[in-house]
């Protein structure tokens, strides 16, 4: 939620800020803006909506701003204050000489400002940000001489909340310092040039090596240097990290939209995710976590949106192969509750972005407990590598859709891979029939490229029965039943048509209400005794008028029959249904919303990685 980014360096500032706020607007997009050192002063220039806008108004500004060397930029998703050009960031204060941009939420704004305004100070925005520039330029004003870091280091101690903020001042030209405290912050190193931002994605045109700044740190950036402070002003020594994405898995390609580039990119995700932890004959090997999975007797799993239901296939796979009982949980429930478990309970924390306050808050409950943690996420060195006991990395590469579709993917490849070695380790299954499940699993980038190939220019029919539609309902049973879920999500997400995924059997008590012609149902038809029983349950929403598209596979009879529309998906081992499944339905969303004109990969009020509560 809102990104960071800050340069110093060469005379190509607005450049670097303008093209790493665009590899970060899926964090949000209600408004964004720059803070530039140019000459003795700074120069904020902000813009409301995309990030086009700011652009238009920088190139208005006849050149000379692209010769500056030093600043800091934002792309904001609005918490306190509603998307306008007064609550945009950067925040300034001190008549302009500090500014300041902000990623999370400070708790405590409304005591600091009062306390601002009885001194006097006048607040141009509605924001908690604005706060933070006050005292910072109070700070500065009253400590003359004291280095930027230090000044900022003594405007956080009096903050609550979670952030991470970059600031610069008119009194040190050439440096940038930022902070964070649970929101994400890392350092891009370059020659003669160094980088900030809220993540790597934003840099990777830039430089492959970057070091992390940990909670409570503060760093100063110049041409020349990177200093990590902690924030009793010690120095940090830390060894950089080097990031192996490509520069162009943030660039469209060939295609319209992200999504659609990261449907496509699900193979490719699943095959990388899977390589070196499932070998040829089936056998699996998750060593790397080093976690000694014999004692554990219970399972929870804590995530939010889409890795949720990349939690929910994973229960239905872990129970059913290795007996152990898995809660799936919503993190921002769960963060709240009294939860149950004991050093036998395996927590599973899964985040694409490993930085969803909601996760990591979850995950510090179940600390209380004493249970391992183990982290499923797609980042390296996120937060939640950092607080669990041991990482799986899903290698779906960086994902921008808002709606997450490669991750999940991933996410799903990892459960099934726990499920298989825990059902080793517990000795559930037979070696053999392990094996066979493995050589499974080894096939899903294949059965899913297959699956999108099948599908190529069928979607059309069924997004038909979408265009006068009020709402819809997605149903599946058994594993087809989490997949619904995710159906539903991505629709509502991304077309705001909407949208329920619901137990088929479940329908009747309530949601079946809702069927008439103008709510088409999505039905997963699913396989083996559970597809009698939601065909059963799919002909009592026909009866009612529903227009039905049934994700069904290829050549079932039963499905023409219930289907207006039939989107057919290659017969797969039951391991890699869900997986099929899904490949449709996000097709359909993606169709679906692109058809009503809607921007797919930045839908309205969302962001991608939720760092506030
Ligand atoms: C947001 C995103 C979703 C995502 C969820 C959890 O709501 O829009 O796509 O599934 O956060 O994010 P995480 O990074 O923890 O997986």
């Amino acid at each position: 939620m809102c990104g960071i980014v800050g340069y110093v360096g060469k005379e190509r500032c607005v450049e670097v800020l303008m093209q790493g706020l665009g590899h970060l607007e899926y964090r949000g997009y209600d408004s964004a803006g720059l803070a530039l050192h140019e000459g003795s002063g700074i120069e904020s220039i902000r813009e409301v909506g995309r990030l086009e806008n700011l652009g238009r108004t920088v190139a208005a500004r006849n050149g000379h701003l692209s010769r500056l060397r030093a600043g800091i930029g934002h792309t904001r998703w609005a918490t306190h204050g509603r998307p306008s050009q007064e609550n945009a960031h950067p925040q300034v204060g001190g008549e302009g000489s500090v500014a300041v941009v902000h990623n999370g939420i400070i708790e405590n704004f409304a005591e600091l400002k009062e306390e601002l305004l009885e001194r006097g100070v006048r607040f141009g925005s509605e924001t908690d940000t604005e706060v933070m520039a006050h005292l910072l330029a109070e700070r500065i004003e009253g400590n003359p001489g004291e280095p930027l870091r230090e000044a900022l280091s003594g405007v956080l101690g009096r903050l609550e909340g979670s952030f991470a903020v970059a600031a610069v001042s008119a009194a040190e030209p050439g440096v940038v310092v930022a902070a964070r405290h649970q929101s994400p912050l890392v350092v891009g190193l370059g020659n003669g040039e160094n980088f900030l931002a809220s993540a790597v994605q934003a840099l990777l045109g830039e430089t492959r090596e970057f070091l992390v700044v940990e909670n409570g740190e503060v760093v100063e950036v110049t041409d020349a240097s990177v200093r990590i402070f902690t924030q009793d002003g010690e120095p940090v020594e830390r060894e950089p990290f080097e990031v192996d994405w490509d520069a162009e898995a943030v660039e469209l390609g060939i295609y319209e939209d992200f999504m659609m580039k990261e449907i496509h990119e699900q193979p490719e995700a699943l095959r990388a995710t899977l390589s070196g932890r499932l070998d040829a004959g089936g056998g699996v090997d998750l060593s790397e976590m080093g976690l000694d999975l014999s004692g554990i007797d219970r399972i929870v799993v804590v995530a939010c949106g889409t890795a949720l239901h990349a939690g929910l296939l994973g229960k239905g796979l872990i129970e059913r192969l290795a007996r152990v009982p898995v809660e799936v949980a919503v993190a921002s429930e769960y963060r709240y509750s009294d939860p149950i478990g004991d050093e036998n309970t395996l927590v599973v924390a899964i985040s694409q972005s490993g930085e969803t306050t909601d996760t990591l808050a979850a995950v510090g409950t179940a600390r209380a407990f004493g249970g391992k943690v183990l982290a499923v996420t797609n980042t390296r060195g996120s937060l939640i590598t950092r607080e669990a006991d041991a990482v799986l990395l899903t290698q779906a590469g960086p994902e921008i859709c808002v709606a997450s579709t490669k991750a999940f993917a991933a996410q799903v490849a990892v459960l099934d891979l726990l499920a298989l070695n825990l059902a080793r380790v517990k000795g559930t299954i037979g070696e053999d029939e392990l094996l066979s499940l493995g050589r499974d699993l080894r096939r899903a980038p294949e059965k899913v490229a297959a699956t999108l190939a099948l599908l190529e220019g069928k979607i059309g029919d069924a997004v038909e029965l979408f265009e006068d539609a009020r709402c819809s309902l997605f149903l599946g049973r058994g594993p087809a039943f989490p997949a619904a879920l995710e159906g539903a999500l991505k629709l509502k997400e991304i077309s705001y048509i909407p949208s329920e995924g619901y137990a088929a059997g479940e329908m009747k008590h309530g949601p079946i209400a809702l069927v008439d012609e103008q709510c088409p149902v999505v039905a997963i038809l699913g396989e083996g005794t559970l597809r009698e029983k939601t065909l059963s349950n799919v002909e009592e929403t026909a009866a009612r008028g529903a227009n039905v598209i049934a994700i069904a596979r290829e050549d079932d009879p039963a499905a023409e029959r219930v289907g207006r529309v039939v989107l057919s998906v290659p017969d797969a081992p039951e391991i890699l249904r869900p997986l099929v499944w899904t490949v449709p339905l996000q097709l359909l969303a993606h169709d679906v919303a692109t058809d009503r004109g809607l921007d797919v990969d930045k839908p309205r009020n969302l962001a991608k990685s939720v760092t506030v509560e």
